[in-house]
């Protein structure tokens, strides 16, 4: 069956899904949305609050499905299973979320090998890693969001500090999205300067601020979770932005998780990495000149996530 280039099916309809599917009809870049939950009723709850607003956004189709909706999507997001509780990890829910994450798979392949695998459901890089083998997939065509929130916090975060306009402020986090995250401080850059030259103008973003910036990206998770239990806004905005690369063709580079194959000598484990996101999916995963402390934060990040791989029957 033709592939409905602008069709998007998202599987979960909890807080992240259901924030996913009210920022893609702002977005206008979906043509139609179907989202499937187990729980039948609230997704039909939450694509009927979405199609009593459709009158003022851009046209598009909303619906509850199933897994047979699949066989004509551009893009299929799996945001279902548990979050975080305070006090876990995302690793935490790795064995739950693996075993919840290979049945979707298995149910998204019986009706489609064309679409593009958009994993959202934490830990996001193994569970990328999950679904890249069971779907049999090329990496290109299995995504994770990866790092693309963290490197937003930090951006955000950063640009707060040195009180400038987020929109003059690059910079990536890499690696896993969780605790063993790297900030590529040495790529940095602000106004098209290094953070060492913005430094002598700004002259607050020495060692110690750079540390303490990092920590606050690192656990804003937690932090958001502490106090409203969830964390849905921001992610639904960086899974939208990875859409919105796929759906127009932007071939953005965004920091998304797949799995590598050989980049800075890692392979067989999913992390982020810079790259260029496109219609196909990743069309290049770029590596990036990174200093030997950088490197070696981002391997033992992939040791850290190959450890919870080892422990997985997949
Ligand atoms: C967060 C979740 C999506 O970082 O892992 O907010």
């Amino acid at each position: 069956m033709p592939i409905n280039r602008s069709k998007v099916v998202i599987i979960g309809a909890g807080f992240v899904g259901s924030t996913l599917a009210y920022t893609l009809i702002h977005s206008g870049v979906a043509s139609e949305l179907v989202l499937i939950d187990i729980n039948k009723e609230k997704a039909q709850g939450e694509v009927a609050d979405l199609n009593h607003g459709l009158s003022f956004v851009a046209p598009v189709k909303v619906k509850v499905g199933d897994y047979e909706e699949c066989k004509d999507a551009k893009i299929v997001v799996i945001t279902a299973g548990p979050s975080i509780e305070p006090g876990e990890t995302r690793l935490d829910l790795a064995k739950k979320n693996a075993k919840l994450t290979k049945e979707i798979v298995q149910n998204i392949i019986k009706y489609t090998k064309d679409a593009i695998l958009l994993i959202v459901t934490n830990p996001v890089d193994i569970l990328t890693y999950v679904a890249a083998k069971v779907s049999g997939l090329p990496p290109h065509q299995v995504i994770g969001s990866g790092t693309v929130l963290d490197s937003a916090r930090f951006r955000y975060l950063l640009s707060e500090h040195c009180e400038v306009d987020v929109r003059n402020v690059h910079g990536y986090i890499l690696g896993e999205h969780g605790d063993s995250e790297v900030p590529i401080w040495s790529l940095t850059n602000i106004a098209g300067m290094t953070i060492d030259n913005y430094c002598k103008v700004c002259r607050k973003c020495s060692k110690e601020h750079r540390d303490e910036i990092f920590e606050k990206v690192k656990n804003a998770a937690y932090y958001i979770i502490e106090r409203k239990g969830a964390t849905y806004y921001g992610v639904a905005l960086a899974v939208r932005r990875i859409i919105e690369a796929i759906l127009r063709n932007e071939n953005s580079v965004l920091t998304v998780s797949s799995v590598l194959e050989g980049q800075h000598g890692l392979d067989d484990v999913a992390l982020s990495l810079p790259s260029i996101v496109g219609e196909n999916g990743i069309r290049q995963v770029i590596e990036l000149p990174l200093t030997e402390d950088e490197l070696e934060k981002l391997k033992a990040s992939a040791d850290k996530l190959k450890e919870v791989i080892k422990d997985l029957t997949i």
